[in-house]
């Protein structure tokens, strides 16, 4: 079976001589049934050439970062969106100190800054080095931000030195590769996925609403791609771009998403309320621009719908995953909601000091009936991985218990 037929792999190759390894990873790649697409730094092309890399994956080599005929073809953001993973192999020292950096000093380095799809970095480089504090403290940024570590190896260096810092070998890659991407845990199962706020308006220009960014959600819809299920994500307004594959339907309040989710949940096997939905909005809105007043004005609020609520509820309802979103008693918290909304699961996170809301990263604690993860503090993309895990076991646990078909006769010998 090819472990990664029609994964879209952006290899990043940077210049160090490993690079010539390079060549053989593509291969292998391919082998597997991934799409490859090749991009250089102008130091890699001084190792092997693009033409190599070309004939090997099949695609044009891209190098420039101001390369008009290649903005036309394929810019650095058309191949930021494109890939499913970036695999950086061999990373050199130097091009993880601008990883580190967030610099955007050419087309390699842009473009991992304009994706959000999983970044492997594949070190390779000079064993002193790579035991520099400097590339240490480097390593350990790129990793808090959830980017994935491959290697480095140990042994002989073509610098005649021996100690880490050899880049794998392209099978170990492929493998890596393989193991942190699409798993197919999900293949065929609809998922589907809320994210973001709503807003609730009070007039035609004013609104209540939350600083939910919506990044845990569109991660979990990435991370439920990535395992092989087919994504529906209902978003309220976040200035993100959607993951790959996903089918988005765009809502603005409450009652939109209400309907959304319900028109939806007769076709789906497992939704994830990650939405920060208004627990309330205005009884009335107003028709024109409120006029402001002498004095204060009293605002009349109802109830939205509590649309994981009536979900858990249905005759037939999918598994259900809510978030608790606390300030405190959080573990007391998540458990009643879990057990108040007739959930399948909860993840609880704790929101302030940098975490949950409008944040990069998060602290999850994830409950069900009977058992309990933490998962800790890391990147939101990386958590929703975590928690994709712990819902895919569960999802079958749940599924098996509902199968009550007798297990199939083997009559071959
Ligand atoms: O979007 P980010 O900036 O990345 O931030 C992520 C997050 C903090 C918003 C996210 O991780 C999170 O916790 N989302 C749920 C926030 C929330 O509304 O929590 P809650 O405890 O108020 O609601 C409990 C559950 O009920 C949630 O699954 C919520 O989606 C759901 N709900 C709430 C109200 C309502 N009217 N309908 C609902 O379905």
């Amino acid at each position: 079976m090819q472990t990664l037929a029609n994964k879209r792999i952006l290899l990043g190759i940077s210049g160090g001589i490993a690079a010539y390894k390079s060549a053989e990873l593509t291969r292998r790649l391919r082998d597997q049934g991934a799409l490859v697409r090749v991009v250089m730094t102008p130091a890699a092309t001084e190792f092997i050439t693009p033409l190599t890399l070309q004939a090997l994956s099949g695609n044009p080599v891209h190098t420039e970062l101001l390369d008009h005929a290649a903005e036309a073809a394929m810019g650095h953001i058309e191949l930021a969106r494109w890939a499913d993973v970036i695999v950086i192999a061999p990373a050199t020292a130097n091009f993880i100190a601008r990883l580190s950096n967030g610099l955007a000093d050419d087309l390699l380095a842009t473009l991992c800054l304009a994706t959000t799809a999983p970044l492997l970095v594949v070190p390779a480089m000079n064993q002193q080095m790579w035991r520099n504090p400097a590339t240490q403290e480097n390593i350990a940024r790129l990793q808090a931000r959830g980017i994935t570590l491959l290697g480095p190896a140990s042994g002989a260096q073509a610098c005649g030195e021996t100690g880490p810092g050899r880049l794998l070998e392209p099978d170990e890659i492929v493998a890596a590769i393989s193991a942190a991407g699409r798993t197919n845990q999900l293949a065929g199962v609809r998922v589907m996925v809320s994210a973001g706020p709503t807003r609730e308006f009070i007039d035609p220009v004013r609104y209540l609403s939350n600083c939910s960014s919506g990044r845990m959600g569109y991660a979990v819809a990435r991370a439920a791609a990535e395992a092989g299920a087919l994504v529906t994500l209902i978003t309220g307004p976040v200035a993100l771009t959607p993951p790959a594959r996903v089918r988005v339907i765009e809502v603005v309040s409450a009652e939109q998403m209400h309907a959304a989710v319900l028109a939806e949940a007769a076709s789906c096997d497992i939704f994830i309320s990650a939405a920060a939905v208004a627990d309330y909005r205005s009884r009335q809105t107003a028709l024109h621009k409120m006029k402001k007043q002498d004095t204060g004005i009293v605002l009349r609020l109802e109830k939205t719908p509590d649309i994981l609520s009536e979900i858990a509820t249905l005759a037939r309802p999918p598994f259900t995953v809510g978030f608790a979103a606390e300030t405190e008693n959080l573990s007391d918290n998540a458990k009643q909601k879990l057990v108040q909304k007739n959930l399948d699961m909860i993840a609880a996170n704790r929101v302030g000091d940098g975490l949950g809301f409008d944040s990069d990263k998060n602290a999850l604690e994830v409950y069900w009936p009977g058992g309990s993860q933490s998962l800790g503090t890391a990147a939101k993309e990386k958590l929703a991985r975590q928690l994709m895990g712990i819902i895919v076991a569960r999802y079958r646990e749940k599924s098996s218990q509902q199968t009550h078909e007798p297990a199939a006769i083997d009559v071959s010998d």
